[in-house]
């Protein structure tokens, strides 16, 4: 099943020596690109959620190290650059250790990062397509199913994580259909799951985020997936604000809750999510839709990107290579 030749859009595409993103801060307006060529350029990306998603980020950041190499940056600066720019998804980092390690292997000429950078982006592919299959497993037929952020194609260098699994049950005839969190402050529900799913033809309906305990009480909401920025070895999961709550209200009405993420996500060097970074975002992001004031000038925010869902509340996370039960 080519589910990315349905999609028909490229989130990341390397250019020889430079990468082409989707500028997702212009979506569902416009489908436009944004070209990488200076690390001043990855690291706005970053910041501005150009490219965003936590296996997304790490696709582009091995390329970026690539770049790099082409250019002859210092490649420890570059590297402590990358990681900086956005603390919480662990595939950064773990994508820019991985290009490290290369380079300190001394076999890391210009053509080996290339490859190396290829070969990360074709297995996060692949990854996505095996995280949709493990899950599809437990999705009936009519499921509703709910999710928040986007954790699809736009969010990675394939069909998605918590998007695969409902690309692939969509598409395996499962007659499902989807509630689409709108997930403010900056609507990555409502701007790119939306698109992602009309466009794929996936039957979807646009919530606001706080309909979805209620649509959980009349009984409308059959599962939760989403996808994951960071898990601890204790299974804690850290994911876009508002997936705890939809956690803690799944809990309360006996509704599965599922969290999709491949093995690049997962950080054993956190024992918990207490140790998990939480990314601050400046309050202008609450403060403005769109560029156009909605709050008082100078009112005090207060805007953490990610929050922590308890492993306890999580029924099962769906991996390449496994389904997870904490
Ligand atoms: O701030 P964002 O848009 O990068 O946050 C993205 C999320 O929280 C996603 O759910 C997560 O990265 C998983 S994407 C497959």
């Amino acid at each position: 099943m080519d589910i990315m030749s349905k999609l028909n859009f490229k989130t990341i595409e390397w250019k020889d020596d430079f990468v082409r993103l989707i500028d997702q801060t212009k979506l569902p307006g416009e489908l436009t690109f944004y070209d990488c060529h200076e690390l001043a350029d990855f690291i706005d990306a970053f910041k501005r959620l150009v490219v965003r998603g936590a296996p997304a980020i790490g696709v582009t950041a091995a390329y970026a190290m690539a770049v790099a190499s082409i250019k002859g940056w210092d490649m420890t600066k570059t590297a402590g650059e990358l990681i900086d720019a956005r603390p919480t998804a662990v595939n950064l980092s773990w994508a820019v250790k991985r290009m490290m390690a290369l380079v300190e292997s001394g076999k890391g000429d210009t053509i080996s990062l290339m490859a190396e950078a290829k070969v990360i982006h074709d297995e996060d592919a692949r990854m996505c397509e095996s995280m949709g299959e493990i899950g599809d497993k437990l999705i009936k037929p009519g499921m509703r199913i709910l999710t928040h952020c986007n954790a699809g194609a736009l969010a990675t260098g394939g069909i998605g994580t918590a998007l695969a699994v409902i690309y692939v049950s969509h598409f395996n005839d499962k007659g499902i259909s989807v509630w689409v969190d709108e997930t403010r402050p900056l609507l990555q529900g409502a701007r790119l799951t939306a698109w992602e799913l009309q466009r794929a033809g996936v039957p979807c309906k646009l919530i606001t985020d706080n309909m979805a305990a209620s649509l959980m009480a009349s009984r409308q909401v059959d599962c939760v997936i989403t996808g994951a920025d960071r898990i601890a070895a204790n299974y804690d999961v850290a994911n876009k604000i508002g997936t705890y709550s939809l956690a803690v209200n799944c809990n309360y009405h006996g509704i599965p809750f599922y969290v999709a993420a491949p093995g690049s996500t997962f950080d054993y060097e956190c024992p918990d999510g207490r140790s998990i970074e939480i990314e601050m975002r400046v309050g202008e992001e609450i403060t403005t839709i769109a560029g156009n004031r909605i709050a008082p000038e100078g009112i005090d925010t207060y805007s953490p990107a990610f929050d922590i869902t308890p492993h306890e509340l999580v029924t099962a996370i769906f991996t390449e290579k496994e389904m997870i039960k904490p």
